[in-house]
């Protein structure tokens, strides 16, 4: 895949002045530059709407940090995917760490919000990653496994085709210290080849994210990597200037443009 998937989870950070200034430098931007790159905004789901309407960019996508997966009734506090497609958004970022550590989300829950994503033909954007602890303990690849496992069962065979899975080893996230290009290559191709067996079906088309302390210093060593359509930034895409860049080098290397 040659085009470039650049995602910018804002967390829980932002404010009215920040939707309108990064709206104003994103419009004023060079239209053309948008069709070479996916680029999806995460904002705090409050100002999609916002930014969507400044932005005006069919272009530039937006997903959701989280949902319910209730569509609908008693559950206060709660966002339902319907209600995410209805302001536009195309995307939901889902087992983000924080959410699996401080909301208790377990795989089961994970699993329930991708049905209901889906359900609602919006794209899932899967967080999956080891602990510190758990690399240490050389169990990478059956935490991995059993955040997929349980896609699989409560989503079916076909669950994860044209969907993006991201790869944020908790240990990388918001610490600075991304994971080594060698390693984030063995990691996605192994969630690629075991996605295509469990799938049973070659064809099955996945979109692979790197996430965890990406910045305008290790993008390119970073979006080299065969297997890595493209990254998850989370801090780095607060400041548009940042962010910017990160997609220009994306760009450039994934048209071997740069070296
Ligand atoms: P970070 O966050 O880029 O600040 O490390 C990435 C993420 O949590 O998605």
């Amino acid at each position: 895949m040659k085009t470039p998937i650049i995602i910018a989870n804002w967390k829980l950070n932002g404010h009215k002045l920040l939707v309108e200034k990064f709206s104003k430098k994103i419009k004023n931007i060079e239209k053309n530059f948008f069709k070479e790159n996916t680029i999806i905004l995460s904002p705090p789901v409050i100002y999609i709407q916002k930014m969507k309407e400044k932005i005006k960019n069919k272009k530039i996508f937006f997903a959701a940090q989280n949902v319910d997966f209730n569509n609908k009734g008693a559950f206060t506090g709660e966002i339902s995917s319907y209600m995410i497609n209805e302001i536009g958004a195309k995307y939901v970022i889902l087992g983000h760490s924080e959410r699996r550590k401080n909301h208790n989300e377990d795989n089961l829950c994970i699993a329930k919000k991708f049905k209901s994503v889906k359900k609602n033909n919006l794209i899932p954007i899967l967080c999956i990653g080891e602990t510190e602890q758990e690399k240490k303990d050389g169990l990478t690849k059956n935490i991995l496994k059993n955040q997929i496992n349980q896609i699989f069962l409560k989503c079916g065979l076909n669950s994860f085709h044209k969907t993006c899975i991201a790869y944020e080893p908790v240990w990388a996230i918001g610490t600075g210290k991304n994971a080594s290009p060698i390693l984030i290559n063995k990691i996605m191709k192994f969630i690629k080849k075991y996605i295509i067996y469990k799938s049973k079906n070659k064809n099955t088309k996945i979109y692979l994210q790197y996430g965890g302390s990406v910045s305008t210093k290790n993008i390119k060593s970073i979006i080299k990597s065969k297997y890595v359509n493209g990254v998850l930034v989370g801090s780095g895409s607060l400041d548009y200037k940042n962010f910017f860049k990160i997609i220009k080098i994306s760009y450039k290397i994934k048209k071997n443009l740069l070296k």
